[in-house]
């Protein structure tokens, strides 16, 4: 059965982050959220299924990692991205930003430089700086509403005390799916200086039509030994709140340094529903997951369209993967005398809308907005309609 996409439950009322935690203006309107990087869709129904079946069990003591578990992961990456992984490399964390923070604490020392390049997801700078160590920034280039890195001044930035690079792919806000020549050439920098890199590979699964998502560590085993690939089925079927992870780590001994970490953390319990959920994802739902990327392709052609004619005044970056919008509205401020508070009281208090504001990714992302499309067209043109009133508010 074709999943349907168009009328998604309701999720007011559910403990959602998105929906619940700021519902209304303060003279009484509704808020639309489209902001957290969540789907408004419902999880395939093989998921569904899967988690009824073991709630249906009533014990739920303690749960390890299956090697069914471990092999779906694997044969997921082997048929979606051509990468032949080993079940061994796998260290579980409870999240990606779990595992970051892990290896953070594992390949680099108090004082440590680790480059990052924004507007990239906030809580990258809050791991980094939370456990003492340096944020280096390399930021993104804008060309024509398109990112590229700045290989030049990334390497100028490095340092004695740089260790390692963070590297978000797809890009998380900006969404850029990155090319094996980038990829690359990035890599042969960082082994140049003999850097670790955290991968974020979260947003993997999410691809547009007409581009191509490439894991890092599958270029080559040179790239692989000093990559900590983070990856995750949590933004690829909406279970979010079912969180789980995997780092993929080939080399053997960052592998086990980043496991003991994880393990003195306390964090290498699974939860039981959320390898039962992740375990039915990746083993039966690459229909549901290439339904879906056919409804956001729709989505994005339609989107793009809408956009141009009904906001000359802002820009659009290309949106190439992730199903996030990153919206420039700085030539917009700039004539009408805004800044960054007044288009996001503008958006919330005027116009009901809650977009996720551009320089929580760091200033890099001053002037700018992220939109989540994850949702019904429906929604989106509702998003736009509110848009196009917060406008007239700061215009
Ligand atoms: C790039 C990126 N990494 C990590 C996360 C969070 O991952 P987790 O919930 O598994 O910690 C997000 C969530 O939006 C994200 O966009």
């Amino acid at each position: 059965m074709t999943p349907d996409f168009e009328h998604p439950p309701e999720r007011r009322g559910t403990d959602s982050v998105k929906w619940d935690l700021k519902p209304h203006t303060p003279d009484g309107r509704s808020i639309l959220p489209m902001w957290v990087a969540d789907m408004d869709f419902p999880i395939p129904d093989v998921v569904q299924s899967a988690l009824r079946e073991r709630i249906s069990h009533p014990v739920f003591g303690y749960s390890y990692l299956s090697a069914a578990h471990q092999e779906a992961f694997v044969a997921w990456q082997r048929r979606r991205n051509s990468w032949e992984i080993d079940r061994e490399w796998l260290v579980y964390a409870p999240g990606v930003m779990p595992a970051v923070r892990a290896a953070i604490r594992t390949f680099t020392e108090p004082g440590d430089e680790v480059i990052m390049q924004p507007p990239v997801y906030n809580p990258f700078f809050c791991a980094i700086r939370d456990s003492g160590r340096v944020v280096v920034e390399n930021p993104l280039v804008a060309v024509n509403h398109s990112y590229q890195m700045d290989l030049e001044h990334l390497e100028a930035q490095i340092s004695d005390r740089t260790r390692m690079l963070i590297l978000c792919s797809p890009h998380n806000p900006v969404g850029r799916v990155w090319t094996p020549d980038e990829l690359i050439a990035l890599a042969e920098l960082c082994g140049r200086h003999n850097l670790t890199i955290v991968c974020d590979e979260i947003h993997g699964d999410l691809i547009r039509e007409g581009h191509s998502f490439t894991p890092l560590a599958s270029i080559s085993p040179e790239i692989s030994s000093r990559t900590i690939t983070c990856a995750a089925p949590t933004k690829t079927f909406n279970i979010a709140g079912l969180a789980s992870s995997f780092a993929i780590v080939e080399d053997p001994r960052k592998r086990e340094a980043l496991a003991a970490t994880i393990e003195r953390l306390g964090l290498d319990l699974p939860n039981t529903l959320s390898l039962t959920a992740a375990t039915a994802a990746y083993s039966n739902g690459a229909e549901w997951l290439d339904a879906l990327l056919e409804y956001l392709n729709a989505t994005y052609d339609w989107f793009e369209r809408e956009f141009a004619t009904r906001f000359p005044r802002l820009g659009l970056c290309s949106i190439q993967g992730t199903y996030l919008a990153w919206i420039d509205f700085r030539e917009l401020m700039e004539s009408v005398g805004a800044d960054d508070t007044a288009v996001q009281q503008a958006l919330l208090d005027v116009g009901g809308l809650w977009l996720s504001e551009g320089s929580w990714f760091g200033t890099a992302g001053q002037g700018f907005q992220r939109m989540n499309l994850a949702c019904p067209r429906d929604v989106i043109r509702d998003g736009l309609d509110r848009l196009e009133i917060a406008l007239g508010a700061l215009s």
